[in-house]
């Protein structure tokens, strides 16, 4: 049977055990549930979620301070990487940022992470520095990028 739409939604305590697995497939120095758990907590974070049929496909966190976001996670599964998933996920939240009032949206990521690179600069994410020794297992540099958010130059 064809797969249905993906619908992008608030992240629920009931999501927080397949986010939990997910994270640690995707990556080498996964989040705790604890950290999510934190994230469903805080009038400052926004996390979503990517659901297909019954199926959590992906998810991100936004968190907002005063009119910055910071997209401190995004991430998808990876049956279903490469099908425009994190694009829709990133459209998303950069139009719930330019709705909530922000100006502008930083992230870090590792840069040996190119495919992460190539989506946020297709959206227009430029780099803004690096952080030295910012990630553990393995040991990296952090990029930031930041995007100004005018809320007409949205994907
Ligand atoms: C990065 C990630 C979120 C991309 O998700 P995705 O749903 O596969 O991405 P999309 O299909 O929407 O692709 C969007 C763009 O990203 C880039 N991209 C995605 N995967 C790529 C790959 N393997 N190689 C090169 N570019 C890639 C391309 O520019 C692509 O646009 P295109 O399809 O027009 O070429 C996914 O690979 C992932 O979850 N990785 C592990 C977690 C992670 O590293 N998250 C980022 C933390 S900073």
């Amino acid at each position: 049977m064809a797969k249905s739409k993906p619908i992008i939604r608030p992240m629920t305590a009931d999501d927080l055990e397949t986010v939990v697995i997910l994270e640690k497939e995707l990556f080498s120095d996964p989040w705790p549930m604890s950290a999510f758990m934190d994230d469903l907590a805080s009038d400052y974070s926004h996390p979503f979620v990517v659901q297909i049929d019954k199926e959590i496909a992906g998810y991100a966190i936004l968190w907002i301070g005063v009119d910055e976001g910071h997209l401190t996670n995004i991430a998808v599964a990876k049956k279903y990487q490469r099908k425009s998933i994190a694009k829709r996920l990133l459209s998303y939240i950069l139009r719930f940022a330019a709705e909530s009032g922000l100006t502008q949206m930083i992230l870090e990521v590792r840069p040996s992470n190119t495919p992460a690179i190539f989506l946020y600069e297709s959206f227009g994410f430029a780099r803004l520095g690096v952080r030295k020794r910012y990630y553990k297992n393995p040991v990296e540099d952090c990029l930031v990028m930041k995007k100004e958010i005018t809320g007409v130059n949205l994907k």
